[in-house]
């Protein structure tokens, strides 16, 4: 096969976005394009105020895209199709979420932006093009794929499919790009499948250690990112799920997690309790996995991967009712401090963010929520609860925006902790405490809070995995 001299990338999202950049980066003598339908997206992309924040990435992008240090290699536009002919590798980045209408409405993927951009490659095309599946995808998706580039493609085109799905976490997103834990690579085990395989691992060679390249059948590859989403969801509720058993019994969660950790088998990470797990895949791709299994007839499957995501809902609603029920059973009227509405700290992203749900019970109980969050915009808080159910009007009525955690703890009854930015976790509670309404409760929804420390200042605390 000739050198790869152009690679497309389809969708300009929190994947697509950051993984054009960093190929770019590394491999200078490679055109690489972000595409993407959304004009404004693309217009963020070409200025110094990308559509996501993430650390780290701006410069990244800069450097390959301002040819103020070395040729311009990396390019974001709107034009799909123009961009597409000339490509020898197409990624396929565009968003696959839950559907929300129609047969398995609410667990199976939405694979309609996929099949698109699959079509719209099949139809493009006009030389041998690898085709890439970076988005999430049910396990066997590239059978389909097969079939709709048979059917439209060109004559004398020939496609090559590859799964290689993506593995960064938002926030982390350019550190994990540059040092990956691996690369996985699936393709079909033909000649000209293997080929294809060694053309990607070539590009990610140039900066990704060769040990750190796997290749597997393209089956196992589109499985295994399901897969690894589960796994970590699964440790996420399973100490979630402990967290319950340690507030009801005196033991404290990080020291159950903490010492389960040490055990070499179990490992360390992943393991910190929260008020939920949030974001835009792990609920999606549990669900994911459990509708194919539901499909597969096996319905014992799905259920337990379906208990995943029950216990995440639970830790979100137990916590609030927690709030409630420390408060003396009524929140009306009482100005309720939340500090954090992104799903994560060092993100924008709010999607599936425990901050939704948790604010959305509060203004069930006539509570005035004032939110604080460093990053998202009150526009964004008020379509997520709008999505989420919430009545527009309660939401004016109920819900105000502050500019520094001190304006939103003034005057409140208690401080809600529900993402653990640095400048939450790090304000001074000495002043917090004199402004707040007595008696002065803080809920930590992610242990991140020194919880003596503010006890003796005169809070009472309450935090997930600890009893009182
Ligand atoms: P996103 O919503 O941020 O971006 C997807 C982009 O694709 C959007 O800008 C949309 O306009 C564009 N798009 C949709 N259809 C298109 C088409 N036919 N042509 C051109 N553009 C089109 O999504 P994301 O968070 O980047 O996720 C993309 C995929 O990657 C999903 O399958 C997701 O599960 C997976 N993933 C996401 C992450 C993450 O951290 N967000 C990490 C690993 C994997
Ligand atoms: C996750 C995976 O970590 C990535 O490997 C994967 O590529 C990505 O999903 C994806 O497919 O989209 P992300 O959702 O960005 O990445 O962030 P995580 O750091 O995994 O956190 C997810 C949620 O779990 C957050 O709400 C976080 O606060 C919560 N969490 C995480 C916990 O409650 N406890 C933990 O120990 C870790």
């Amino acid at each position: 096969m000739s050198p790869v001299k152009s690679v497309c990338f389809i969708g300009a999202g929190f994947v697509g976005g950051p993984s054009g950049a960093v190929l770019a980066l590394k491999n200078p003598d490679v055109e690489v394009s972000v595409v993407d339908l959304s004009e404004n997206r693309i217009a963020a992309w070409n200025s110094d105020a990308l559509p996501i924040y993430e650390p780290g990435l701006l410069p990244v992008v800069k450097e390959a895209r301002d040819a103020e240090t070395r040729p311009q290699n990396l390019f974001f536009t709107t034009d799909v199709r123009g961009t597409i002919k000339r490509a020898d590798i197409v990624f396929i980045c565009v968003n696959t979420p839950t559907k929300t209408a129609g047969i398995g409405a609410g667990k199976a993927p939405n694979m309609a932006y996929f099949e698109s951009a699959t079509r719209m490659i099949a139809a493009e095309a006009e030389k041998d093009t690898i085709i890439v599946e970076k988005s999430t995808v049910p396990c066997r998706t590239a059978a389909n794929m097969r079939e709709i580039l048979k059917a439209i493609g060109k004559p004398g085109v020939n496609f090559e499919i590859l799964s290689n799905p993506e593995f960064l976490a938002e926030g982390t997103a350019v550190a994990d790009l540059m040092r990956p834990d691996r690369i996985l690579i699936g393709s079909m085990q033909t000649p000209s499948g293997l080929e294809a395989a060694e053309v990607l691992a070539n590009l990610y060679g140039s900066w990704v250690p060769k040990e750190n390249i796997l290749k597997t059948n393209i089956w196992s590859s589109e499985l295994a990112k399901l897969a690894a989403n589960a796994l970590l969801a699964q440790r996420i509720s399973s100490i979630n799920a402990l967290s319950a058993i340690c507030e009801a019994t005196g033991a404290d969660v990080g020291e159950i997690a903490y010492a389960a950790g040490l055990d070499s088998r179990i490992g360390s990470r992943m393991l910190q309790a929260s008020v939920g797990f949030g974001g835009s895949c792990f609920r999606k791709d549990v669900l994911n996995l459990s509708y194919m299994a539901e499909t597969l007839h096996l319905p014992e499957v799905a259920a337990y991967w379906q208990s995943v995501v029950a216990i995440n809902e639970w830790q979100k609603s137990r916590f609030t009712k927690r709030i409630i029920s420390a408060l003396y059973g009524t929140l009306t009227g009482k100005k309720i401090a939340v500090y954090g509405f992104s799903y994560k700290k060092n993100t924008a992203d709010t999607r599936e963010s425990a901050a939704i749900s948790v604010v959305k019970d509060l203004i069930a109980e006539q509570a005035k929520v004032c939110i604080y969050d460093p990053q998202v915009t009150k526009a964004q808080i008020w379509e997520e609860l709008d999505i989420s159910g919430c009545h527009i009007d309660d939401v004016e009525k109920f819900v105000t925006i502050a500019k520094n955690p001190y304006d939103c703890a003034s005057d409140s009854h208690a401080v809600v902790v529900l993402t653990e930015w640095d400048d939450c976790r790090q304000v001074d509670w000495e002043q917090i405490f004199d402004i707040m309404e007595r008696p002065a409760f803080v809920f930590d929804g992610r242990r991140v809070i020194d919880a003596g420390k503010l006890q003796r200042l005169g809070f009472h605390v309450e935090s997930i995995g600890r009893g009182n």
